[in-house]
């Protein structure tokens, strides 16, 4: 893993927006992973003042984004449909038909699934795929479990995760109790990987992540063994890295 650390979360932004940027510029047709949630959305911001002063061209990117609540309509504010409109979908060139994000109110969860991920494959993969981390080492809605699961899926999410999100929510019960989620399969095929981790309630899980021994309990530490990821982790979630790397 490459770690990087960055001086504030604005300097996590700006290199994360960079090198998104340096994939489309690249690879034009770039298949892109997509996040949500509070770390990347100062990245998505930076992106869209990218496509406004510089003409950053979106218009051939396919986009995937990593997961979805079930029972959210998309217009609801709370699924990440409506954050991906808000923070970065409806300020760019990017093509309606080439945005992809899975449908939490299909009638038909696992075949909704199966769908995507044939969806993934059919485009070749992969090419960049942005994460970021929850307290308890999840990546996507891959929560701390005894296994990992492969493809898309339906999860039951951890209580942890539905009190870290109750943030966005007016209270917890409305935090919806299952998603639809990318599986480590799915993202560990991505070609090249980008973490962003910010915040001091990240430090232990970024910890565990780069050095404990590889487990699906901390679901974020098989990106042990990908070949390609590059980790930006802002100073305080750094704090117990200082020292141990390079
Ligand atoms: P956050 O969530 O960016 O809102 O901290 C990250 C995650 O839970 O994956």
């Amino acid at each position: 893993m490459r770690v990087v650390i960055a001086n504030d979360y604005e300097d996590l932004s700006s290199r994360a927006a960079m090198i998104v940027a340096g994939q489309v510029c690249i690879k034009p047709k770039s298949v892109l992973g997509l996040a949500t949630g509070s770390t990347p959305t100062r990245m998505y911001n930076k992106l869209v003042e990218m496509h406004k002063s510089a003409s950053l061209d979106f218009s051939s990117v396919v986009s995937f984004n990593l997961d979805e609540y079930i029972g959210l309509l998309p217009e609801d504010e709370q699924s990440y449909h409506w954050y991906m409109n808000k923070n970065f979908f409806e300020h760019v060139n990017i093509s309606k038909d080439n945005i992809h994000i899975p449908n939490g109110i299909s009638k038909n969860i696992a075949e909704e699934c199966q769908k995507y991920d044939q969806a993934i494959q059919a485009c070749g993969g992969i090419d960049l795929q942005i994460l970021g981390i929850g307290n308890n080492g999840h990546i996507g809605f891959n929560e701390p479990d005894l296994k990992f699961e492969a493809t898309t899926h339906k999860v039951e999410l951890d209580l942890d995760t539905i009190y870290a999100n109750s943030r966005f929510f007016k209270n917890a019960n409305d935090v919806p109790r299952y998603a639809i989620s990318m599986g480590i399969k799915t993202i560990m095929q991505a070609k090249k990987i980008l973490l962003l981790v910010n915040g001091q309630n990240k430090a232990e899980a970024i910890f565990k992540t780069i050095f404990n021994e590889i487990t699906p309990e901390i679901p974020a530490s098989i990106l042990q063994l990908h070949q390609d990821v590059t980790v930006i982790v802002e100073k305080e979630a750094a704090m117990y890295l200082e020292g141990k790397i390079a």
